[in-house]
């Protein structure tokens, strides 16, 4: 939940992170009666099989029935990059509509479910996490006009419910259900705002877990639905203005086709429009759009005092322009008139709040760590901005948020934990310090115009503690809401962070997770997770899948905090993009070694594991070194890095991989794009134990890269003899990039996960 309901104002965040740290992650459903016979046919197949011992890997092999389809190899597709040819056999596959990509997505499934199936844990592995999972969880209340509004799950509830409290002591109400509207869970809030006053509720919903959504609007106080929906809508800003008629939101009117989600077409000409509640979409009014620059995407948040609208387009995944207009006695009947405040795509600007005139903004401009600057809007040239908070030393500046009219809290990043302050907003001047453990600030909500705020804090072992603190009555925070998980003891492991270094020589830091008793024989299992790209930092966090590997497996989880990331600040982001990308990858594979070395595990129970781009992280360290790693899971990965800008938003990513239309960075690029890069290993060795899983909804990394890194996968290796670890990809159905994910679908996907881990590395489940 932690990540839906999360509360900044940050400009539209399309990069491709991926929700897995926050135990939100992906799975396969079926919707077709006739496949599901030729499913079931295989698992009785199979357990016939399973009830057969003591025969050699290579007969286990045709028994769990790792007979890959067929995909047929088009040798006649080919490009040429800057006078080199690079072969695309599986070109066909990039359409996900045709009757042979739905024929091999099929095909692949079947062989997929029959290994998954054929754990013999499968059940324990089921039973456990839907145990552990079913724990109440929270996130901070929010003050919307009289009333207190959280979201809460009771546990196993596929979406979280809404609720609404008079006072933090009331009972509180049903305000909103999502699970109402969807048998399955499949339909999701993504994104939602109050009117001003509280007497409006917008919010979008989007289903199978797309980028789409439609906005929908409510009267909080009789529960009466506004007639109107608005359609098209994408990387949405949703921002009211504060005489409470409307809303700002954003969205690609023009796209023509299928908008649901299983369409790859790029999008283009992003729209910022305004729309008035209780009037059709069609009365919209356009009020900003770039039509010179179809790649941009336009944020946008009315100021806290409603004055002014500032603009935020971007066209990656880090540097924005700002824009204002004034809305003050503005009757919006129009395109609004913009004035630039920062005219080149250099650095990041996020708006934080403003102080009479003065907006606050913070950036990374001439400060990797970010800090605040105080621009007047009434006089804003550059030489005029003025240094509210400079940019700290080593903390690395994570967010900050006005409160309590004259004050701000701002979250640092101290080698990956939360630091959190609170600041005067005139002068910049630190305030006090909020105590608190090794951990992560996961929600927070606090507004200028209260005095309370609320923050969420979570851990590897702490599942979630939500304070309280009134800044003008309380002289120190204290506790709402501590959650406890039943029949989990934190006191059975124990968590460190340790900086090992990489092959340059650079100290990069790793949380890991054990048991408090392990042993360091190289016996256990080991789940490395990373990402290292897009300014991601790899915070701790609360996760019952990875608990239920420590906890059943006696695994040793590891968090390694690669470059690429955020950590430490924009200089870290830098020294893992671009042409400084293999960084990441040699970090992730010293991060292996470490393990290694250290006794902690060995090669052949070695997991690697992320998603998105972490996904492409972990297929190109098995590229790089297969020998390395026992099984890899690559969820909703890219792979194919010469075409990644052609479908969706892929574009926005050239910011850190560079594009193949260039030729250094193709020749770069050709170096680790996993598609490209997959190879007989030498001296008879094999690939690891490879799943990589994607959806059928997924827009933001489309399912054709794990669909063309599996058919690659199985052409060269799936028919050596040596190759006897599987590799199978797993396609889910009404799925995205996981935003929104229905928990019951959560724990499938966990659940197949963790049994591809036991079956291929043949480890054992222990019950207690
Ligand atoms: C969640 O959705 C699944 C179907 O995806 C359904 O079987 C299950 O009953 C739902 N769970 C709850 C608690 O409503
Ligand atoms: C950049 O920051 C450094 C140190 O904080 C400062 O000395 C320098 O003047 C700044 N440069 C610009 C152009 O602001
Ligand atoms: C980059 O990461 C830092 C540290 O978490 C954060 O403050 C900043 O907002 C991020 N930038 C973007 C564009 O997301
Ligand atoms: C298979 O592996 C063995 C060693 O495990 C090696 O001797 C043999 O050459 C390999 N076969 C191939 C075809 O590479």
């Amino acid at each position: 939940m932690a990540a839906v309901l999360a509360v900044f104002r940050l400009p539209q965040v399309v990069c491709i992170r991926h929700l897995a740290h926050f135990s939100r992650t992906i799975h396969i459903t079926r919707n077709s009666k006739i496949k599901q016979n030729y499913i079931n046919n295989i698992q009785t197949r199979l357990s016939f099989h399973h009830s057969i011992s003591n025969k050699n890997i290579k007969e286990k092999r045709k028994m769990v029935n790792l007979q890959y389809p067929d995909a047929r190899r088009d040798e006649k597709v080919a490009d040429n990059y800057h006078g080199t040819e690079v072969k695309d056999p599986y070109r066909w596959l990039e359409d996900p509509d045709s009757d042979e990509t739905r024929a091999f997505v099929d095909a692949q499934n079947v062989v997929t479910n029959s290994f998954l199936t054929s754990c013999k844990y499968r059940q324990d592995i089921h039973n456990r996490l839907k145990q552990l999972w079913d724990f109440p969880k929270y996130s901070c209340p929010r003050k919307h006009g009289d009333k207190y509004y959280f979201y809460m799950n009771t546990g196993l509830q596929n979406q979280s419910v809404y609720y609404v409290q008079d006072t933090l002591e009331d009972e509180p109400r049903v305000f909103f259900d999502p699970n109402t509207l969807s048998e399955d869970g499949t339909v999701a809030i993504t994104s939602s705002q109050f009117s001003e006053d509280g007497s409006i509720f917008a919010y979008g919903l989007s289903s199978s877990g797309t980028d789409w959504s439609t906005i929908h609007f409510i009267n909080a106080k009789t529960g009466e639905k506004y007639p109107e929906v608005l359609e098209q809508v994408k990387f949405s800003p949703l921002t009211w203005t504060h005489d409470n008629k409307g809303v700002f939101y954003g969205g690609y009117p023009d796209q023509a086709g299928k908008t649901d989600g299983s369409e790859t077409s790029g999008n283009r000409n992003h729209k910022l429009r305004y729309h008035r509640v209780g009037t059709p979409q069609s009365e919209d009014i356009l009020v900003v759009d770039f039509p010179e620059e179809p790649l941009w995407r336009i944020g946008a948040v009315v100021s806290d005092c409603g004055k002014y609208l500032i603009v935020l387009p971007m066209k990656d995944c880090r540097d924005n322009l700002v824009y204002f207009t004034k809305l003050e006695g503005v009757d919006i009947r129009g395109k609004l008139p913009l004035t630039q405040v920062v005219s080149k795509l250099e650095a990041d600007h996020d708006y934080v709040t403003n102080d009479g005139t003065k907006a606050i903004f913070m950036t990374n401009k001439n400060a990797s760590n970010f800090k605040l600057i105080a621009i007047d809007l009434e006089d804003y040239a550059e030489e005029k901005w003025v240094e509210l908070l400079p940019e700290h030393p080593y903390n690395v500046l994570d967010w900050a948020a006005a409160v309590d009219g004259d004050k701000f809290v701002a979250c640092y990043m101290l080698d990956v934990k939360n630091v959190l302050q609170l600041h005067c907003l005139k002068t910049g001047q630190l305030l006090r310090t909020f105590p608190l453990d090794v951990g992560t600030i996961i929600g927070f909500s606090g507004d200028k115009k209260y005095s309370e705020i609320f923050y969420h804090f979570t851990s590897f072992l702490t599942p979630g503690i939500i304070y309280t603190m009134d800044l003008k009555k309380d002289k120190e925070p204290k506790i709402l809401r501590e959650i406890k998980v039943k029949d989990f003891d934190p006191n059975l492991y124990k968590t460190v962070q340790i900086f090992y270094e990489s092959k340059d020589g650079t100290k990069i830091p790793m949380f890991i997770v054990m048991k408090a008793n392990a042993v360091f024989d190289g016996s256990m299992p080991a789940l490395l997770y990373g990402y290292g790209g897009f300014n991601v930092s790899q915070q701790p966090t609360f996760s019952v899948t990875r608990l239920v590997f420590v906890q059943h497996f006696n695994g040793v989880l590891a968090i390694a905090n690669i470059r690429g990331g955020g950590e430490y600040g924009e200089k870290w982001h830098n020294a893992g993009r671009l042409f400084n990308k293999q960084k990441s990858y040699d970090d992730f594979q010293a991060a292996a070694e470490y393990l290694i070395e250290k006794k902690y595990t060995t090669s052949s129970k070695l997991t690697i594991q992320g998603g998105s781009n972490g996904g492409l992280l972990v297929t190109t360290c098995m590229n790089q070194r297969p020998d390395l790693f026992g099984a890899i899971i690559s969820q909703c990965g890219l792979s194919d890095m010469l075409r990644f800008h052609k479908f969706t938003v892929g574009y926005a990513w050239v910011s850190d991989y560079g594009s193949s239309d260039d030729p250094k960075h193709f020749e770069n690029i050709m170096k680790y794009s996993s598609l490209h890069n997959v190879k007989v290993p030498e001296n008879g060795g094999q690939y690891p134990a490879t799943l990589l899983t994607t959806a059928d909804h997924d827009d933001r990394v489309v399912a054709l890269h794990s669909l063309k890194l599996i058919a690659t996968l199985q052409h060269k290796l799936g028919q050596l003899p040596n190759q006897t670890n599987p590799l199978l990809v797993r396609v889910e159905t009404k799925a995205g990039h996981g935003a929104g994910k229905p928990t019951a679908k959560l724990i499938e996907e966990s659940t197949d996960i963790l049994c591809f881990i036991a079956q291929s590395l043949k480890l054992e489940f222990k019950s207690t």
